[in-house]
């Protein structure tokens, strides 16, 4: 039986719970706390008073004294951090105000989407018609109707996506409802150009023509900063009775007015084998106004599009009377449009979906 009362058990466990008091910040904290010194069965303040059983009576009553006075003092401070947790907790229900608001994500219309909208918007006021076609292609409708005979070098392997399997009977829609012309034709390319659908119109409707057709198009490049495999255009056909190069000048010089403000357009010969004659056109470049600059590379210009009269030997194909109608046709790729009016030099940013690029431009 130890004759000197030995406290130092009970000043370890005192500091042991003021230690870890100072690290309780939850309510769950502290009835860990509570359980590990307190419990009956188990509490290490209970295990102290076990040793009582082996004191003097003096000792004992002493002793005895020093763990109530240890218990006490660990009820007392487990209930006033309780009482301080307590008091930091928002009344249930409350609002905090000060938190900040939560943001809600919104999506903004695709630059190559808001060239689209302004092109359709524009033509649809001159009273065409917007329609699509199948991406997926015949031969006929892509190459030969367009008067590129089947040794013509447009049809080149570098260039054309062949498919593996022909696809004969496909479906494919158009804002007018199916065109009824049957699909015969085995599919056996990805179309190269929204031309097709020149074939496809005329062979289903008689004159006058005036259409739009956006889609995509897609064509053996790989990636750089001007070529992606597959890209969009907007394809424009107008077939009348004495329609001539001025209605096809002064309709794109309106169409550009619209898209680009205040250029200039020119025309320079060029050659398609669907239409006679035929013509490139370049708007003034805005970079320089005309001076030449890194944009235009020095020449003041910049080539925009394709187009000229439809070729007597495309009318002949669908059935036109080539003596009779007269039309002319023009082709522009989207993303070009697009990377002149908002100043894009990679054609890659269209296709990444890289928010810091998207994110430029307005809701
Ligand atoms: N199909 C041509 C291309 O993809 C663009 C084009 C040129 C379309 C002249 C036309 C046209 O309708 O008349 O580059």
């Amino acid at each position: 039986m130890p004759d000197t009362l030995d406290r130092s058990g009970i000043d370890a466990l005192r500091a042991d719970f003021r230690a870890r008091l100072v690290g309780a910040r939850t309510d769950r904290d502290l009835k860990t706390l509570n359980d590990e010194f307190l419990s009956r069965k188990s509490g290490s303040v209970t295990a102290l008073m076990k040793n009582l059983a082996t004191l003097a009576p003096d000792a004992k009553r002493e002793y005895g004294q020093l763990v109530n006075t240890l218990k006490s003092e660990i009820e007392t401070a487990l209930a006033e951090t309780r009482a301080a947790l307590e008091s930091t907790r928002p009344p249930a229900g409350a609002v905090d105000v000060t938190l900040p608001g939560r943001e809600i994500p919104i999506g903004r219309i695709h630059p190559l989407m808001r060239v689209r909208q302004q092109v359709e918007d524009i033509f649809t006021r001159m009273g065409y018609e917007i329609l699509e076609g199948p991406e997926v292609e015949d031969d006929y409708h892509n190459f030969e109707a367009l008067n590129m005979p089947p040794d013509h070098p447009a049809r080149d392997m570098q260039d054309t996506l062949y498919l593996a399997a022909p696809i004969v009977g496909g479906t494919w829609g158009a804002h007018k409802g199916a065109i009824p012309e049957a699909q015969l034709r085995a599919a056996t390319l990805l179309r190269t150009h929204t031309s097709a659908m020149q074939i496809r119109y005329m062979k289903t409707y008689t004159p006058p023509v005036r259409i739009i057709v956006p889609g995509r198009v897609y064509r053996r490049d790989n990636l750089d900063l001007s070529h992606t495999p597959m890209f969009q255009q907007f394809e424009g056909l107008v077939v009348g009775e004495g329609i001539t190069l001025a209605d096809l000048k002064g309709t794109l010089e309106a169409m550009m007015h619209e898209l680009f403000g205040d250029v200039k357009i020119r025309l320079r010969p060029s050659f398609f084998p669907y239409t006679e004659p035929s013509a490139e056109v370049d708007v003034s470049c805005q970079g320089c106004h005309g001076a030449g600059c890194g944009t235009c590379k020095q020449t003041g210009w910049l080539e925009i599009l394709g187009s000229g009269m439809v070729h007597p030997a495309v009318f002949e194909a669908v059935g036109y009377d080539p003596d009779k109608v007269a039309g002319f046709a023009f082709g522009l790729g989207m993303e070009r449009v697009a990377m002149l009016k908002y100043g894009v030099d990679d054609i890659r940013l269209f296709y990444e979906n890289d928010l810091r690029f998207l994110e430029q431009f307005p809701l």
